[in-house]
C-alpha cells in the first residue's frame, strides 16, 4: 500500500524542455488514478519521476509520507508496466513471471505457488509452458503485468499498457486490470492517452496538457463539471460544440447569449446566471456536447438553434449531424506553452496584440471572417464552403436528411460557459 504526493513538482529536460510544470497531486491509498492527457503532454515523464528513473528537476516526491526525491528506484517497492512489456524471449511464461521472485531468492515453494494463482488471475494458465513468442499480444501484455505484480508492490505504474492492442482486446484486459488492481489494492497509477479508458477505469482522473495540470476528480466530476474548455473538449467521446457569444443583460429581465444569427436566453433562476451576468459586454464561449442538442419541430417552444443539415455520419449505434448555423465556433483554448511562446507573444505583440493574436487564433469560422495570417486555400470568402459549425447527436434513425432545414432543441441544463481564455465561468463545485 502506498500513497503518492507531488508537491510542485516539475522537469526540465536537458536542451530547456518543460516536461512537467509545477504540479501537485495526490494519489490515495489503493487508489486508481488515471493520469490522462494528450500525447507528449509529460505524462510518462511524471510517472518515470514516480518511479525513480527520471530525476525531479524541482519540488518534492513524497513515498508514504517520505520524500523520495533521491530514493533509488529499488527501495521504492514499485512495479511498472510499459506499453510493449518487454518479457525474456528464451523464458517460458513460467519463467518470466518467476524471474522477480527468483531475483530476490524467495523460497522455491513460495515462488511456484505464486505464479499459479497469478497465471490464473489473468487467465494464462494455460500458456505457461509457452514462449513469448508464440503468445497473442493481449496474452503477453498480461505477462508482462503479471511479472511486475508478482514481487507485490506497494505501488503500480502503468503507462499505457493497451495502446498496441486490438479494440475487443482492449476492452477485455481494462476490465481484467479494473478488477485486479481492485481485488489487490495495490496504489495504482495508470498512463493514458484514451479518454474512454480513464473514464472506465479511474477512482480519479487527472487530467494534464502541455506538462500542465487541467484539473482532477471522479470521471463523473470532470465530465460532468469540467474545469476548463480544454477538459470539456478531451472527454467529449464526440466534438464538442465551442462557440463565442456576447453577453448581455437587456433591461435586467434575463441573460442573453448573442451569438450574432442565433441568441438564446438564461433566465435569472438559472444558477449560472449570476456568474455570467458578470461577463456583461464581453465575449465568453459556450460549450455544447452533441447530446445537449436534439432535433425538434418548428413549432418547438423551448431554447433552440437551427440551421441546415450538411452531412449525417453514421456510427452504427446513433448518427451525427453536421449543421450549419451560421455560429461562430472556435476551437479549445489551450493553456499557455510552458515553453516560451506566451512570453515569445507578449514580448512580440504588447499584451494588446497578444489578446487579437489569441482571439483570431480562437475563431475557426466562420470562413467570411478576415484572418490576414490563415494559411492560404483553406478558408473561403466566398462564404460557399461554410463549415459546419453545430454537430448534433441523433439516435438510430435520423430524423433528417442532408440539406433539410433543421431545429435544435437546447438542453440550457448542459450548456458550459467558459471565459476566452478557457477556463469555466462558474467555478467548478470542488
Ligand atoms: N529524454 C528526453 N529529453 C528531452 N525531451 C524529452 C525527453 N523525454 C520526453 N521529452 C519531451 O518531454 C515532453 C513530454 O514527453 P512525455 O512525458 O513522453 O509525454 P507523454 O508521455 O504524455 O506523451 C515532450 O515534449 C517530449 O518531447
Ligand atoms: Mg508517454
Amino acid at each position: 500500500m502506498s500513497t503518492v504526493v507531488l508537491d510542485n513538482v516539475s522537469k526540465v529536460y536537458p536542451g530547456g524542455v518543460l516536461a512537467v510544470d509545477r504540479m501537485n497531486l495526490r494519489a490515495n491509498e489503493g487508489e486508481l488514478l488515471v493520469l490522462l492527457g494528450p500525447s507528449g503532454c509529460g505524462k510518462s515523464t511524471l510517472l518515470r519521476m514516480i518511479a525513480g528513473l527520471e530525476e525531479i528537476t524541482s519540488g518534492d516526491l513524497w513515498l508514504n509520507g517520505e520524500i523520495a526525491n533521491g530514493m533509488p528506484p529499488r527501495d521504492r517497492n514499485v512495479a511498472m508496466v510499459f506499453q510493449n512489456g518487454a518479457l525474456y524471449p528464451h523464458r517460458t511464461v513460467r519463467g518470466n513471471l518467476a524471474f522477480p521472485l527468483e531475483i530476490a531468492k524467495a523460497d522455491p515453494n513460495l515462488v511456484r505457488d505464486r505464479v499459479t494463482e497469478l497465471s490464473r488471475a489473468l487467465r494464462i494458465d494455460e500458456t505457461l509452458d509457452r514462449r513469448p513468442g508464440t503468445l497473442s499480444g493481449g496474452q503477453r501484455q498480461r505477462v508482462a503485468m503479471g511479472r511486475a505484480i508478482v514481487r507485490q508492490p506497494s505501488l503500480f505504474l502503468m503507462d499505457e499498457p493497451l495502446s498496441n492492442l486490438d479494440a475487443g482486446m482492449r476492452t477485455e484486459l481494462r476490465m481484467e486490470i479494473s478488477a485486479l488492481v481492485r481485488a489487490l489494492g495495490i496504489t495504482t497509477i495508470y498512463v493514458t492517452h484514451d479518454q474512454v479508458e480513464a473514464l472506465t477505469l479511474a477512482d480519479r482522473i487527472a487530467i494534464m496538457n502541455r506538462g500542465v495540470l487541467q484539473d482532477v476528480g471522479t470521471p463523473g466530476q470532470i465530465y460532468n463539471d469540467p474545469a476548463t474548455a480544454f477538459v470539456a473538449a478531451f472527454l467529449s467521446s464526440q466534438q464538442l460544440n465551442l462557440v463565442a457569444c456576447t453577453v448581455r443583460a437587456p433591461q435586467n429581465q434575463y441573460i442573453l447569449l448573442d451569438f450574432g444569427a442565433h441568441q438564446l436566453t438564461i433566465p435569472w433562476s438559472d444558477p449560472r446566471a449570476y456568474a455570467i451576468s458578470q461577463h456583461t459586454g464581453q465575449q465568453i464561449i459556450v460549450g455544447m456536447r452533441p447530446d445537449a442538442l436534439s432535433p425538434v419541430p418548428d413549432t418547438y417552444e423551448g431554447a433552440t438553434l437551427s440551421g441546415r443539415v450538411r452531412t449525417l455520419e453514421y456510427h452504427g449505434h446513433e448518427w451525427l449531424a453536421y449543421i450549419e448555423a451560421g455560429l461562430p465556433s472556435v476551437a479549445a483554448p489551450e493553456p499557455p506553452d510552458p515553453r516560451g511562446r506566451a512570453a515569445d507573444l507578449e514580448q512580440r505583440n504588447g499584451s494588446g496584440g497578444r489578446i487579437r493574436a489569441m482571439v483570431r487564433r480562437l475563431i475557426s469560422g466562420p470562413p467570411d471572417d478576415d484572418i490576414p495570417d490563415h494559411p492560404s486555400g483553406s478558408a473561403s470568402n466566398s462564404g460557399s464552403h461554410r463549415r459546419a459549425d453545430l454537430i448534433v447527436r441523433l439516435g438510430a434513425r435520423p430524423a433528417w436528411r442532408a440539406g433539410d432545414g433543421a431545429r435544435v432543441a437546447v438542453d440550457l441544463s448542459r450548456l458550459m460557459v467558459f471565459k476566452l481564455d478557457g477556463s469555466r465561468i462558474d467555478t467548478p463545485k470542488r
